[in-house]
């Protein structure tokens, strides 16, 4: 429920891809927003009224004029306390009307009446959407601070291919949840570590550590929603990258290594949430090992390098983060660590209260002494701990 207590307009208007805006609405309202439906003339062409009205739970205006206001200020009356107002699709002709400031229509003049942000999520055809009129129009609205979800490219309803599609209806769901979270990390550069990392013992086996990597996506989501540059290094774990993360792929702890410490110099912020495997096989087989030679197999293994401690001794290095996963005494393990390393802040958790599910329990260790927090899903805890990483590193 992300967007629990969040009122939003959400502005229909002509397009083909007003179909994609009742599933978006579904999804707004999933996420606990109070949602007022206005559609333009055009748009009821595509889709109906009702079938806004039944996901939306309230009537869907289109008339300036409605008899239902007694007020004749549905302009005023439907925008009013509004949070955002986002207009999904956005028709080249609509962009063009509230680029040059007219009010010729309910929703028109919602959007020239509104004090709250206006978001526009375009959706056109290929030539409409590069025709330099709108391109000037585009140029208008942003210098105005109205935010531009899309368009992405691909095909299209005319049967051609290029920019102009509407965002699908999860991304710009998605781009509604970031626009509310607050920019606490706007400006920086974050690093983090996530996953396993898997150390070969041949071509087809290996050691790894249990990690399902959400705990550390979590966290460049919410890094990412706060307004950082995220680059993610991954070990490998079944999860998609999150929306506008940078994500490079390694696969051993070494290769994390090398990843991390060619970037570690030119970030602000480290946050080390990778389960690295302590040690590496030291004779690791080029070929598959055969059963049928030589009797049992004796694996060798040398430690690989901490990562995060590396990290912690550059000079001039990034503020580090650490995760301590212990199955007992959280506390002092956690404290441990943290001063071993010599990093300002460790979260630590314990084991079997979050491997592998969405919610986890989390302890925050830092200079100061121990800061639990609520037991939550993950993306919660993820938002609550880049907070206080944004308290501890100061404004910008
Ligand atoms: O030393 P330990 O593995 O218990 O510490 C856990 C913390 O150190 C985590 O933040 C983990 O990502 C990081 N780490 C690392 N490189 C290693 C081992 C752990 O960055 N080789």
């Amino acid at each position: 429920m992300e967007l629990n207590g969040k009122r939003i307009v959400l502005g229909v208007t002509g397009g083909i891809a007003a179909y994609k805006s009742a599933e978006l609405l579904r999804l707004l309202v999933r996420q606990g927003a109070d949602v007022q439906v206005a559609m333009t003339e055009a748009a009821t062409r595509f889709v109906t009224a009702t079938t806004f009205q039944a996901l939306s739970g309230k009537p869907v205006y289109v008339d300036q004029w409605d008899a239902r206001m007694p007020n004749a200020m549905a302009h005023i009356d439907l925008s009013r306390q509004a949070d955002l107002i986002l207009v999904a699709p956005a028709s080249a002709d609509f962009m063009a009307r509230i680029a040059n400031g007219m009010a010729d229509d309910l929703l028109a003049t919602m959007v020239l009446a509104r004090d709250c942000p206006l978001l526009l999520a375009p959706a056109m055809n290929r030539q409409m959407w590069e025709n330099p009129a709108t391109q000037r129009n585009v140029a208008r609205l942003l210098d105005d601070g109205i935010g531009m979800l899309g368009p992405a490219s691909g095909a299209q309803a005319c049967g051609e291919t290029g920019p102009g599609r509407m965002l699908e209806p999860e991304e710009v769901a998605d781009a509604v949840v970031d626009f509310f979270v607050p920019k606490v990390l706007a400006g920086r550069r974050v690093l983090i570590t996530a996953g396993p990392t898997f150390e070969a013992i041949d071509p087809v086996r290996g050691i790894t550590n249990l990690s399902s990597g959400r705990m550390g996506y979590a966290i460049a989501r919410a890094a990412r929603q706060a307004g950082a540059t995220v680059t993610l290094v991954s070990g490998p774990v079944a999860l998609a990258a999150p929306p506008g993360v940078d994500r490079i792929d390694v696969r051993s702890a070494l290769d994390m290594h090398a990843a991390v410490l060619e970037r570690a110099a030119a970030v602000d912020i480290f946050i080390a949430v990778a389960a690295v495997a302590d040690y590496r096989v030291a004779n690791a087989a080029a070929h598959k090992l055969k059963k049928d030679h030589g009797g049992v197999p004796t694996i060798e293994l040398v430690e690989n390098p901490d990562i995060l401690a590396e990290v912690a001794a550059l000079a001039d290095g990034p503020f580090c983060v650490g995760f301590a996963a212990e199955s007992q005494n959280l506390e002092a393990y956690a404290q441990a660590k943290r001063r071993k390393k010599n990093i300002p802040l460790i979260v630590g958790n314990l084991i079997q209260d979050g491997f592998g599910g969405d919610d986890n329990r989390l302890v925050l260790f830092d200079e100061r002494g121990s800061h639990p927090l609520t037991p939550a899903s993950k993306s919660v805890l993820a938002r609550q701990l880049v907070d206080h990483i944004a308290k501890l590193t100061g404004p910008n």
